[in-house]
């Protein structure tokens, strides 16, 4: 599938662009500036060869919105601007947040949402001609990058059209040992991102790089 990453200079979005390529996924790897993808996208090729090679397309920001799925992994702050900016691009695409809108106070990470009580039902509110749903907030952007190493991790999906999640699932379960699961609407988003927080304020407290995995007992 041919998926466009917003920010995908960032290590979230590059790990992620790295492993969706590393399992035959087409990957428009955006960012502001077009040459700092090709920066990053020579550094990935150098790196992981032919388990990349050609399936990263470094681009703009505007170009990457050219796919029907299209994940957002610019700084959790500039989200609601980004989507703002490429509005018009983005109407009918399906758009996956994955942001997390934290600050950290001392050894604690807290979250800061927005009005709409998320940054993804802002995301929302703001693309009302797209298809928001939310993934991979709890997965460590290492856990990404290191496309040699086995991921094992639960990905809870929301979001408000079933087709839309189950797009965004289906991308999800193209990575091995990545277990998506349907957590419900967007209204369950506030969770998600706030959540993260505590799982960040867990791994730093316990010096971990846990995500998650659920349990049936
Ligand atoms: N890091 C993690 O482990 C992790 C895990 C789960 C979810 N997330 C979420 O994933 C997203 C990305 O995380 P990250 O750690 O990779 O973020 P990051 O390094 O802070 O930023 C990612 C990219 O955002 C772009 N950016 C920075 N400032 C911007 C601005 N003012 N306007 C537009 N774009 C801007 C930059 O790309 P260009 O300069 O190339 O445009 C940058 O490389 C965040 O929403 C975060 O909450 C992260």
């Amino acid at each position: 599938m041919r998926i466009g990453i917003l920010g995908a200079t960032g290590p979230a979005g590059g790990g992620l662009a790295a492993r969706l390529a590393s399992v035959g996924h087409e990957v428009l790897f955006g960012s502001r500036a077009v040459d700092k993808a090709r920066g990053a996208v020579d550094e990935l090729e150098k790196e992981w060869g032919d388990r990349v090679a050609g399936r990263l397309i470094a681009c703009d920001n505007a170009w990457a919105c050219d796919a029907p799925v299209v994940i957002l992994a610019v700084h959790a702050e500039s989200a609601i601007p980004t989507v703002q900016e490429h509005a018009d691009r983005l109407a009918g695409k399906i758009v996956v947040s994955m942001a997390n809108n934290l600050v950290k106070h001392g050894n604690e990470f807290n979250a800061v949402l927005p009005p709409h009580g998320s940054v993804a039902a802002e995301i929302q509110a703001l693309l009302w001609r797209s298809r928001v749903c939310t993934a991979f907030h709890l997965v460590p952007a290492a856990e990404f990058g290191e496309i040699d190493h086995e991921m094992s991790s639960d990905v809870i999906v929301l979001g408000d059209d079933d087709e839309a999640k189950s797009t965004v699932m289906e991308i999800t379960s193209s990575i091995p040992r990545l277990r998506p699961l349907d957590g419900g609407s967007l209204r369950n988003a506030v969770g998600m991102e706030t959540f993260a927080a505590v799982l960040l304020t867990v791994n730093i407290r316990h010096k971990m790089r846990a995500s998650l995995r659920l349990t049936s007992v």
